[in-house]
């Protein structure tokens, strides 16, 4: 969850170090840091704070040295201040880690260091163990400490004896390096160095980089050299800025029908889904009993939408698990079953483990990923990109859609290997899906009227949101994106299902969204809506055009599309209203308290 970067080279550090950091904000805000190597001190000098990168930079105002480190830290050991923020420094060894050292405490006792610490952190535990084990051989005591250390960890680690050099280890978290005539770079993800070298490697686990101007030495455990296989960064990372847009997330609401077109219009070849780009064999997905899905917040969200696909166009029975349960809830997983992970970043550790464990039963995987090369890509049998491109904001907005259009294209595909659809049911599907963009940048124009709407809701503290068959998995999705970016308590119901309880809480001005898309629900959905009327609710209604009826006072007309294809743009309009409570309070809409892009801690 924290980002790391480290650079040794023929410019100034800070620069880089800090500006890297910027880009790696948001995978933690709490605090940050950097250390330089001084060659007049021969000592590595940290400046860090609480606070934003933004407070740093007006902090580490002179510092000087060509080789450095940095860390944006989210929290997990230690409360969030000055002393907890990385890099941390023990003895010769300065350091910055990302990831969970679970055996910390008995390390430090072993150590016997209690007294010598200055902060709360497992990771000043670490830089102490290195240090214990320094002879005078870097490498050595690194791989040392780390066979001593359990639990996950990206390090990048320099020493005051050892000028312009750099250590980087890594377990499960990740570690991504580029070189260009400047120097030599690595970093939590891609898009901090992305802009130096388009070619880049991933750190192998358990091997050690020594990292110099002249770019990288790797070695694993033994002592024996490691190729690290290339890969090309084929993001635009000159448009990764926010295009004035006053947050990312508006930016990439905005982009949603581009990258939803690429997503789709990459996998389909002659009139047909097609996978051979992604190198995905057609058998995983004819010759499977069962399809589960694992993955977390949105990308589970996605995964809930491809149950209901799956299920009802394909009939193949789809269980959608939460990553964080997967592996201790005894899953029914064998060499039948299809585990399809979903992840934007394809770091999330929880899916990362889950997935590990499906493998480990004999399970065909196959994962939705947004990050090339990224840990779960990597680790998959099968992956099937979405083309979505850097997503910036903590809250998951054109990954989700991308990610669901790429379950519409694995339906079509699945149904017609299994004989469900035929050539003309795959073409008129693949049809109907192919409106989507269009209807995306409908809602997209029609912004400002639910801007309108979102203006009822700035002083709630709670929100209903209900719907049925398709609609109240795309509310789950709207409501997490509303909570997690105005603090709204918002909750998600199959409407059906609101007055064994829930209803309870329907006073009068409580604020309900409803979602009416879904033709052969739609008497059914009125009733519902009828329901928390009388109790005082007011309601706005997301309705798609020919449900519309006399009855609805507050409503917002949605786009016209088959019911199974109505939840991309449902989403995408509720998504904005979220935006809108969220800039509308003031709040920080792509840094949201708490929050991490990133989630790579169990
Ligand atoms: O990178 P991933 O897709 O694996 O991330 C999963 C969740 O952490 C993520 O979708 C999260 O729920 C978003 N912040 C929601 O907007």
């Amino acid at each position: 969850m924290c980002g790391i970067i480290g650079y040794t080279g023929y410019s100034d550090a800070r620069g880089i170090l800090l500006k890297g950091l910027k880009t790696l904000e948001y995978r933690g805000y709490d605090s940050a840091g950097i250390s330089v190597y001084h060659k007049d001190f021969r000592e590595c000098l940290t400046t860090k704070c609480k606070g934003r990168v933004e407070d740093l930079a007006n902090k580490a105002t002179d510092i000087k040295g060509k080789t450095g480190i940095g860390h944006t830290r989210w929290a997990t050991h230690g409360g969030v201040c000055d002393e907890n923020s990385h890099p941390h420094k023990f003895g010769e060894v300065t350091l910055v880690h990302n990831g969970i050292i679970e055996n910390y405490e008995n390390i430090k006792n072993t150590l016997d260091i209690s007294e010598k610490l200055k902060s709360q952190t497992d990771s000043e535990v670490a830089a102490a163990l290195i240090d214990r084990f320094f002879t005078g051989n870097p490498e050595k005591a690194i791989i040392d400490a780390v066979k001593k250390l359990s639990g996950t960890y990206a390090f990048a680690v320099m020493f005051d004896s050892i000028p312009d050099t750099i250590y980087a280890v890594r377990n499960v978290s990740p570690i991504v390096c580029c070189q260009n005539d400047d120097g030599a770079y690595i970093a939590s993800d891609i898009m901090a160095i992305g802009e130096y070298s388009e070619d880049y490697f991933v750190l192998p686990e358990f091997s050690i980089a020594k990292i110099t101007k002249d770019g990288f030495d790797i070695k694993d455990f033994d002592g024996k050299p490691v190729e690290a296989p290339m890969l090309k960064l084929d993001w635009d990372i000159k448009n990764s800025g926010k295009c004035g847009h006053p947050f990312y997330m508006e930016k990439e609401i905005m982009e949603q029908p581009d990258v939803i077109e690429k997503t789709i219009s990459n996998h389909i070849k002659d009139n047909m889904p097609d996978f051979v780009c992604d190198k995905v064999d057609d058998e995983i997905l004819s010759k499977c009993k069962s399809v589960c899905v694992i993955a977390c917040g949105t990308a589970m969200h996605a995964g809930l939408i491809g149950k209901q696909l799956i299920e009802s166009i394909c009939s193949v029975p789809v269980s959608v698990h939460m990553a964080s349960e997967f592996m201790y809830s005894n899953p029914i997983v064998d060499e039948d079953t299809l585990v399809i992970c979903v992840s934007q970043s394809g770091e999330t550790i929880d899916t990362l483990e889950a997935l590990k464990y499906a493998k480990s039963k004999g399970a065909d995987t196959l994962s939705i990923v947004n990050v090339r090369g990224s840990s779960i890509a990597r680790e998959s049998d099968n992956v099937i990109y979405t083309d979505a491109g850097p997503e910036i904001a903590v809250a998951s907005t054109k990954a989700y859609t991308t990610q669901v259009s790429v379950f519409y294209l694995i339906t079509a595909k699945m149904a017609y290997l299994r004989g469900n659809l035929n050539y003309e049911g795959v073409t008129n599907f693949l049809t109907e899906l192919q409106k989507i963009p269009a209807a995306v940048q409908e809602i997209i124009d029609k912004r400002d009227e639910i801007h309108h709407f979102s203006k009822s809701m700035l002083s709630a503290e709670h929100t209903f949101m209900i719907g049925r068959g398709l609609d109240y998995p795309a509310l789950l999705e709207a409501s997490l994106k509303l909570k997690e970016i105005s603090y709204i308590h918002s909750e998600a119901f199959a409407s059906g299902e609101l007055k064994h309880g829930t209803i309870a809480l329907i006073t009068s001005g409580t604020p309900v969204i409803a979602l009416m898309t879904q033709q052969y629900l739609v008497s059914k959905q009125v009733s519902n809506i009828r329901e928390v009327q009388s109790r005082g609710a007011d309601v706005i209604t997301f309705v798609r055009k020919s449900l519309k009826n006399d009855e609805l006072v507050n409503y917002f007309e949605l786009p016209e599309l088959e019911d199974d294809f109505m939840l991309i743009p449902s989403v995408v309009a509720l998504q904005l209203l979220a935006y809108y409570v969220s800039s509308d309070k003031g709040l920080d809409v792509d840094k949201p308290r708490n929050l991490a892009k990133v989630v790579t801690v169990e």
